[in-house]
């Protein structure tokens, strides 16, 4: 996981999931809203017999809408009509709508679920517990990858191996990815000839590990590290040295200079 994010990707999918969920709440009560002011202004036009025939016998939406909003209808505004006037301005004693006190009492639950929960009984852990948790746990699995990838060896030291499985992958490597350069004989084509002893950048184990490690910089070999891990570099240049001597028909001619295998040692 990328270091710089905070969250887990799983963290930020359920925020994305729960802020998406309230801009679609909020959405449907907005349309809600706007549709019954249009209601509210259609109704002006509507003849009184079509209106009193809608009163006696609303539909069960409209039923539930009076009831969540507790609202009432308006030929028993009088029961609700305070009795205080000013100047001909009256209030209404409405109640708060049930949908948003149920929602207010529901916070009101949620709250001593919540401090029972994280200061009460203590059974999970606040915030900067879970970062510290958190943070161990990727630090524990940090150190177990880099375990992983310590080798004992790098270019100034490696050695070549005769494992057989190595050689083997060394050499489904190099025939499904250096062979249109090198040949899959290892003879030459765009690059150079690796089945004589002549290099351009010296040969013996050492050097061909670091010509596959780093490439030769501004020709045709780039370098391979990102695609190979030291494990299959050793084997690979393994493999380019069991190419040594085998002369096969159509090789290019000796390039770069005479490397005796003594100097390396
Ligand atoms: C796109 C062509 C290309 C591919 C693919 C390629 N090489 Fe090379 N390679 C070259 C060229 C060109 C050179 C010569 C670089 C120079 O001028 O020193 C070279 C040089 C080398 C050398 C050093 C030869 C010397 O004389 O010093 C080795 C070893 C080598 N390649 C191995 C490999 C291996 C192993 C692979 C596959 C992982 C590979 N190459 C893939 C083009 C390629």
């Amino acid at each position: 996981m990328d270091n710089s994010s905070l969250f887990s990707q799983e963290v930020l999918l359920y925020i994305t999931f729960g802020l998406v969920l309230i801009v679609a709440l909020l959405v449907l009560v907005v349309a809600f809203y706007v549709l019954q002011v249009m209601k509210t202004l259609l109704e002006k036009n509507r003849t009184e017999a079509q209106q009193l025939a809608e009163q006696a016998q609303p539909s069960w939406f409209a039923q539930q809408w009076m009831k969540w909003n507790a609202l009432k209808p308006l030929a028993d505004e009088e029961t609700i009509l305070l009795d205080h006037d000013f100047d001909g301005i009256q209030e209404l004693d409405n109640h708060l709508p049930p949908w948003w006190k149920g929602l207010f009492y529901l916070t009101i639950v949620y709250a001593v679920v919540y401090i029972l929960v994280f200061h009460v009984f203590e059974s999970s852990p606040l915030q900067e517990e879970e970062y510290a948790i958190e943070m161990a746990e990727a630090a524990a699995e940090k150190a177990k990858r880099v375990e992983d990838v310590v080798y004992d060896f790098d270019e100034t030291t490696v050695t070549v191996t005769t494992e057989p499985e190595a050689i083997a992958s060394g050499m489904e490597f190099f025939n499904g990815n250096c062979a249109i350069c090198h040949k899959a004989d290892g003879g030459g084509l765009a690059g150079p000839n690796l089945t004589d002893e002549y290099w351009r950048n010296g040969g013996g184990m050492k050097n061909i590990y670091k010509v596959i490690k780093n490439g030769v910089q501004g020709t045709a070999m780039i370098p391979w590290e990102s695609r190979l891990n030291p494990d299959q570099m050793r084997g690979l240049a393994s493999y380019v040295l069991t190419l040594q001597g085998t002369n096969p028909p159509g090789a290019l001619p000796p390039d770069g200079e005479l490397y005796k295998e003594e100097e390396e040692q």
